[in-house]
């Protein structure tokens, strides 16, 4: 028995990183999964993998979360092909930095398409079939910067705080529908969304962790089990912190 047997799963950016390794727990854990990614063929390795190891009912979804008739046909296709969907993890995201004074248009746009609009987008498609079998459980992905802020990041730390925000809107309003709405907050995860800030950084940043690691993919995606599971049946609105007792 897995904590996700027969769930129907829809993964955003699963990809790499978190969003991959969240695609291997469920799929251990049972889950009918649906995962998508930006570019055509890059979930190849993933659905090989997970219908080796685990025979996963595995479907692969190709298209840019932020565009919306893209996202509705997506969430079409699941409606078509399972009739359902229990969780909605949205993973995708960028973190693009620059300082005040040279923050562009275009890095703002880019930033709050993706990680706060497109994830809107997404809750009010998913938002559909879950009021219809009156469950669901949908997980957003904060950040620890969203919570308190971060020097050089404004946008991304404004982005992953509009998250948070939204999860506890959300989990309001679609409380009496029986759908749950969390968001996790990680600190520092040892994905290539973070390698991106170059290895001088980290190991400044990884100073003021005091369990003196970097987070893996994996200590998230546990957490995400959790979520999605019926194990957290009576949670919702909370944004759960992965990050080691980090400062920013
Ligand atoms: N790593 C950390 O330290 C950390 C900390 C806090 C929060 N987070 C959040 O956790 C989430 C996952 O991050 P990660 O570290 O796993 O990042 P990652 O390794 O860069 O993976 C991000 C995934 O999202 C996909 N993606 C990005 N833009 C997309 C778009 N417009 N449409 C569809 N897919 C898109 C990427 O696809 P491509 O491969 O095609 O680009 C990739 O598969 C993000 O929301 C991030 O902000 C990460």
């Amino acid at each position: 028995m897995g904590l996700l047997d027969s769930k129907v799963c829809l993964i955003t950016g699963a990809g790499r990183g978190i969003g991959r390794e969240t695609a291997r727990r469920f799929a251990e854990e049972g889950a009918i999964l649906y995962v998508t990614d930006y570019l055509e063929g890059s979930l190849d390795p993933l659905i090989g993998e997970l219908k080796e190891k685990y025979h996963t009912d595995v479907t692969p979804l190709y298209f840019d979360v932020t565009e919306e008739s893209a996202a509705k046909a997506a969430i079409m296709s699941v409606k078509k092909g399972h009739g359902r969907l229990d969780v909605l993890v949205n993973n995708a995201g960028i973190m693009r930095d620059n300082v005040i004074g040279m923050i562009g248009q275009k890095l703002l746009h880019d930033v709050f398409d993706i990680n706060v609009f497109a994830v809107i987008n997404m809750i009010q498609l998913a938002n559909k079939l879950m009021s219809r079998q009156r469950s669901g459980s949908i997980i957003n992905i904060s950040s620890i910067v969203g919570l308190e802020g971060a020097a050089g990041q404004l946008v991304y730390s404004a982005s992953k705080g509009a998250v948070a925000a939204l999860t506890k809107a959300a989990a309001k309003e679609l409380a009496p529908n029986g759908i749950r709405v969390n968001a996790v907050a990680p600190g520092l995860i040892n994905t290539g969304l973070l390698q991106a800030i170059g290895e001088n950084k980290i190991q400044e940043n990884l100073k003021n962790v005091k369990m003196g690691r970097l987070g893996e993919p994996i200590d998230v995606a546990n957490v995400l089990v959790f979520l999605a599971s019926d194990l957290s049946g009576y949670v919702t609105g909370e944004i759960i912190g992965i990050d080691g007792e980090a400062t920013v």
